[in-house]
């Protein structure tokens, strides 16, 4: 059960997921007083329940000083599972601050009857692991991309919110505009249609982007799984 909501109570959420958006959500309804800061990836951000700021802070000390300046009372780190380097400076500004940090859990998706897994450690691993020909759905973020350049033996479908700046660095790739899909059957829509033979993901869990497993399951395809840090 949720802990009770203390009225006067300053909270800082770190933000940029699902999750975070019902925690903030379920926080203003309460009555707390919510700012949710967000890294600033996306140029049109969704609306959100409570105040919502923008940009990094300037690390660990960056936000340990907007914590004592905003008279912040409690941060909850709702960031993505790897985005490891907020969380780190979430439990660093925390500890300088003398705030409870609170991290809810998001679990990570487990193999299924059906699912057709290769589990890898790295980005690297999982470009290795792809198979020359093959036409892949990259769902991973534009800073995570790189890794798969040098395979111009295969073919890519990457998915972004909002366009690149530049060209990808792909020799054969297609590029889709949008969020992904919770629902199965649009995902499996879209891996027809590219006539996708992978899908390459991180192991990130949690149900929003889950559609794109089960339909990678619906249709027999191999997912290359990105496993989370250690
Ligand atoms: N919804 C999704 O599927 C999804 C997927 C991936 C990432 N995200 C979100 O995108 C953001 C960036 O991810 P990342 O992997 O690049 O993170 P990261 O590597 O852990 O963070 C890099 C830097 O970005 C800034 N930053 C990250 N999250 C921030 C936040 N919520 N508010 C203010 N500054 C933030 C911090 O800069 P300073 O050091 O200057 O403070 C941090 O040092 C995260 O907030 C994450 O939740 C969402």
């Amino acid at each position: 059960m949720a802990a009770p909501v203390d009225r006067r109570e300053k909270v800082l959420i770190l933000g940029g997921t699902a999750e975070a958006a019902t925690i903030a959500r379920r926080l203003v309804e309460a009555g707390a007083d919510v700012v949710t800061s967000l890294a600033g990836r996306t140029s049109n951000p969704a609306p959100l329940p409570g105040r919502i700021r923008i940009g990094g802070f300037g690390g660990a000390e960056g936000l340990a000083r907007y914590i004592a300046e905003n008279g912040i009372a409690k941060v909850i780190d709702a960031t993505h599972p790897f985005a490891n380097r907020i969380s780190q400076n979430a439990r660093l500004a925390c500890a300088m601050a003398g705030i409870p940090l609170e991290r809810p859990e998001r679990p990570a998706w487990e193999r299924q009857p059906g699912d057709d897994w290769i589990e890898v450690e790295s980005l690297d691993e999982a470009a290795a692991a792809l198979p020359a020909g093959a036409r892949v759905f990259l769902a991973l973020g534009r800073q995570h991309l790189a890794a798969f350049e040098s395979r111009t033996d295969c073919h890519f479908v990457v998915r972004m919110v909002d366009p690149p700046e530049k060209p990808l660095g792909f020799a054969d790739y297609d590029l889709i505009l949008g969020k992904p899909s919770a629902d199965p059957e649009e995902e499996a829509d879209l891996f027809r249609a590219h006539r996708i033979t992978h899908l390459v993901c991180r192991n990130s869990g949690g149900e929003a982007g889950y559609g794109k497993i089960v339909a990678a399951r619906k249709l027999e395809l191999p997912v290359v799984m990105v496993g989370r840090a250690a």
